[in-house]
This record gives C-alpha cells, structure tokens and sequence, in this order.
C-alpha cells in the first residue's frame, strides 16, 4: 500500500476543503500528481501548496458549468499530455430542510451539483481515462445514498442517484477495464454541515462520534489501488440499507431510535 505511483494522475473534484483536500494530500503522498477542481481558487491554492510532490494543478471551476468544467479538462490535458488515472467525482452540497420548506433553486442546485455534474464530468473525462493506466472512478456517496433519511430528501435521494450511477457505469465501462467504485462515508467532520442550506435550523448531527476525512482519503486511496464495486465506511449503515427493502418498517423503527432529533415511526 505504501508503494509510490509516480505515474499516476488523479483529478479529484471538491478538493478546496473536507475530504477532497484530505483526498489530494493523501493522494500525493502515495505519489499521484493530482489537479484540484472546485470554484474557490484560493482555496485550492493553498491545498496545493500543501501537497507533497511536484506538478500538482489548481483547476479552479464550477462544475455545474459545462463550459468551465470543458476548460478545465482542456487545461489539465494539456499539463499533463492526456491521460488519466483516477477520477474522484467528491465534489457535493447537502440541504438540510423538511419536504414542506424546499425552495426549488435549492433543490435544482442540489441536483445539479450532486447528479447531474459527475455524471456529465464522467462523460466528459471519459477520453482522458481511456489514456490513462488501469483508470479507476471513485464516486463519493454516502450512506444516506442507500437510505432516506428524514429532513434530507433531497441530499439522499441525490446520492442514492450518485449510487446509481455507480452500478451502470461500472458495467459500461467494464469492457474498457474502466473501474467504478461507489464510496459511501457515513458523518464526518469536515465544513459540510455549516455550508448546507438549512432554512428552518434543524438540528445538525454531533460530529463528536464522527470520522475525520484523512480515513476517507484514505479509503479512496484503497479502492485506487484495489477496486471495489461499492464500500461503505459503517457496517450499521451498510446493514440498514440492505433491510430496507426487505422489512421497511423495521428498518424505519431502527433509524428513528437512532436518529433522535423528535422523529415518529410510521404508524402505516
Ligand atoms: N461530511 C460528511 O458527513 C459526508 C458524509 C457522506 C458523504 N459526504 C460527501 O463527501 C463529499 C465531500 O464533502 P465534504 O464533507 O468534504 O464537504 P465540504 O468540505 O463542504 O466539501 C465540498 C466540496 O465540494 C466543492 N463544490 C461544491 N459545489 C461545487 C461546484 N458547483 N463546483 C465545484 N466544486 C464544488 C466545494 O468547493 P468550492 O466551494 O470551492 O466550490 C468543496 O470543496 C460530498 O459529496 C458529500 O456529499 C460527506
């Protein structure tokens, strides 16, 4: 695991803070050269000066514009000479808010930002890949991508879609040796929760019991060397979501109890 990859080249997406950045350092260390994308270019300055290595890019661009995101692309192709060894689609938002307070620019951006821009950066890096050695994807979900959660609809119900994803293209692309791996964290201690839209104040988890993002990093940098169709950082979580569909009303028993924050158990 400690062997330096001094070839390989990751772009990794939401690399100004949280778990991109600590993806990027973790990354660099393992010897990747990596392009950091997110719109706060200062940000991204000072994670690349944190980086180990050399030829790491600043890749400053809203992904929920296609014209910005072709620019990039261009600009690290043209750093790099083409090619592309991992693709890190971190990049997210959340909205925390009851179904009844949903303001539809929020939800369109929650879309637009969660779905919507790494399906298409897939698409639009999917040149890149098929240069690259032994290209691996990893989508950044959560757990909460295999099970609704109450107060956050939408952020679930895009990463569930995210989950999605995931399980089409990793066949797609199978027949080009293109790995896509889902990876789904469970709370982790990062800028997150202060920069979701939360209109109504419901209350954010304890991040007391949360992990930090360097084990998140870490587990991308896992799946870059070993591929796994799909990983999730908790096993009560991962338990959950898989008896959901077979016995709803338990699974909703057990959420709510462990939830807290005043929720009901369906009664029907
Ligand atoms: N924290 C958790 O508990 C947790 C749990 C499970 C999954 N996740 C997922 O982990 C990923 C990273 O989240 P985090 O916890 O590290 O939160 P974070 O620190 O808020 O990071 C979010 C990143 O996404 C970037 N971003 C947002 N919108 C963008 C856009 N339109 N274009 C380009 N970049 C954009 C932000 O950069 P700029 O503002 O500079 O653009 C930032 O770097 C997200 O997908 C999140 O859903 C987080």
């Amino acid at each position: 695991m400690s062997a330096l990859l001094p070839h390989r080249r990751a772009l990794v997406t939401g690399a100004s803070s949280g778990i991109g950045a600590a993806t990027a350092r973790r990354l660099a260390v393992a010897g990747y050269r990596v392009a950091l994308l997110a719109r706060r270019q200062e940000a991204l300055e000072e994670v690349r000066a944190s980086l180990h290595g050399t030829g790491h890019l600043v890749l400053a661009a809203d992904l929920t514009d296609t014209s910005q995101v072709a620019r990039a692309l261009e600009g690290l192709a043209s750093a790099w000479g083409g090619g592309l060894e991992l693709l890190v689609n971190n990049a997210g938002m959340g909205y925390r808010a009851r179904v009844e307070e949903l303001e539809e620019a929020t939800l369109r951006q929650v879309f637009e930002t969660n779905v919507l821009a790494p399906l298409l950066l897939a698409r639009d890096a999917l040149p890149l890949l098929r240069q690259g050695d032994s290209p691996v994807v990893v989508n950044v979900a959560s757990v909460v991508g295999r099970r609704g959660i109450p107060g956050q609809s939408a952020y679930a119900a895009s990463k569930a879609a995210m989950c999605s994803m995931g399980e089409a293209l990793r066949i797609e692309w199978a027949e080009e040796d293109i790995a896509v791996c889902t990876l789904c964290p469970a709370l982790t201690a990062t800028g997150f929760f202060d920069a979701q839209p939360n209109p109504s104040g419901l209350e954010d988890p304890d991040l007391s019991s949360a992990d930090p993002a360097e084990s998140v990093a870490e587990e991308v940098l896992a799946l870059s060397y070993e591929p796994h169709p799909e990983r999730t950082l908790r096993w009560k979580w991962r338990l959950l979501g898989a008896l959901t569909p077979f016995a709803p009303r338990l699974a909703d028993r057990l959420l709510v109890r462990r939830l807290g924050g005043g929720w009901t158990v369906p009664r029907r």
